[in-house]
């Protein structure tokens, strides 16, 4: 990969076995391709979200320190948490650390508002009001003991709010100081597409990213909202890179995994008790043929790279034009230096990339299948972004 001479300045200076960097989308900021995702930070088996944050494979304070420190260690510098996070908890294990660390300063942080914090009974804690906007953002500042967001993200579209009541909130967080920039997360392509259209109608600072699940199983926004992305600069921040867990290869097939070792099992397992959980991956992949031949190609990839399956997983999507950050998750040091192998100093050939695609096909229901098929083939236009797919 070509670098500037600062770039390669910067890297030395940075020593070795680091992560690289990108620019957040079309801004002037810059954050390791590699994020911290920290949702996995603190436990808490009550409320409604209990099933969830109540994994025991949830990290303490202590432990979540560790990964913290070696993360920075290996060169990233940019966390993703939301205000729902193990009711707020994740937050603070951030907040404490870097009131311990002093170093603000270096780290990139990404929350969130949309969802209640932990009462989900509160009328007015939910949504993308000006008002719940406001005061979220005021009591994550508190809880992450800072005075400046560097990424607040709506973590969902929401229904009952008008749009430029949203993003005129944003527009003065922007103006206050209290966030850098904002972004958006899980929107179609209207939704993202109006985002745009309505910040530059009111001049207000435009939306930045797009948080949005993007792995080998889920490619869906390729289809409509990363075209809008790419249209307009906004860059592409993925989550659930690998699946929850089921794009490592550590799973068996005809072997289902047991409820302690992993998420996916946990999830499995809570589903069989009847209970509401957000996913259950192994319910939708472990008996699916095209899941397992994804599997074996993701490893033949991996062998002839002298690479592991994960780090296929994730260097397919840092491949991918429109994403400037992935969103790992991990539950132990281990896990985390393997993910962060797939930041750089390697690449999968075209030839592998190709092969990763096609046996993980998205899937053109109609209009795309003519939008983005064989009946647009012949009026390719290369200045024209959005004929792409
Ligand atoms: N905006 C949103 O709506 C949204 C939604 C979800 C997540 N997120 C963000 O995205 C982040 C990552 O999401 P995610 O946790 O679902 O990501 P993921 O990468 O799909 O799954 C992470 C899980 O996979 C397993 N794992 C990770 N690395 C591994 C490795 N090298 N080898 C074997 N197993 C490995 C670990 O679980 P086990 O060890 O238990 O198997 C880990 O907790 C979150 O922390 C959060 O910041 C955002």
């Amino acid at each position: 990969m070509y670098r500037t001479y600062k770039e390669e300045i910067e890297r030395k200076m940075a020593g070795e076995k680091k992560a690289e960097y990108n620019f957040l989308g079309k801004t002037g900021m810059k954050v390791s391709n590699i994020c911290l995702g920290t949702m996995t930070f603190g436990y808490n088996d009550e409320g409604p979200m209990g099933v969830f944050f109540g994994n025991p494979r949830q990290s303490s304070e202590a432990d979540a320190h560790k990964i913290l420190d070696r993360y920075v260690e290996l060169g990233g510098n940019f966390l993703d948490t939301a205000n729902m996070y193990c009711s707020g908890k994740s937050e603070e294990i951030i907040g404490t650390w870097l009131e311990k660390k002093k170093n603000r300063d270096d780290i990139i942080i990404a929350t969130k508002v949309r969802f209640p914090t932990a009462d989900f009974t509160t009328l007015n804690d939910v949504g993308l009001s000006r008002r719940h906007i406001i005061k979220s953002c005021e009591d994550s500042l508190k809880r992450l003991q800072t005075d400046y967001i560097d990424l607040y993200q709506a973590h969902m579209w929401d229904n009952a709010t008008p749009i430029e009541e949203t993003l005129r909130a944003f527009d003065d967080l922007v103006k206050s100081g209290k966030i850098r920039y904002y972004g958006f997360c899980n929107l179609c392509g209207w939704q993202m597409q109006k985002i745009v259209e309505t910040t530059k109608k009111l001049n207000l600072n435009p939306c930045v990213s797009l948080q949005q699940q993007y792995n080998l199983l889920r490619r869906d926004s390729e289809l409509e909202a990363f075209m809008v992305c790419e249209n307009e600069g906004i860059c592409v921040l993925p989550w659930s890179p690998l699946k929850g867990g089921m794009l490592t290869g550590k799973f068996k097939r005809d072997q289902k995994p047991d409820a302690t070792g992993s998420r996916a099992g946990y999830m499995h397992a809570k589903r069989e008790e009847g209970k509401n959980t957000s996913e259950s991956n192994w319910e939708e992949f472990g008996s699916n043929e095209n899941y397992w031949k994804l599997i074996a190609a993701m490893e033949k990839i991996a062998k002839a790279n002298g690479k592991t399956v994960p780090q296929v997983a994730l260097r397919w999507l840092l491949q991918k034009e429109v994403v400037s950050s992935v969103i790992i998750g991990c539950t132990s040091i281990q896990q985390l230096e393997d993910n962060m192998g797939a930041s750089g100093g390697w690449e999968i050939s075209p030839e592998g990339m190709k092969e990763l695609d096609e046996a993980a096909p998205l899937s053109k229901p109609y209009p795309y299948d003519m939008l983005w098929g064989f009946a647009s083939s012949g009026r390719m236009n290369r200045f024209n972004r959005s004929n792409k797919v």
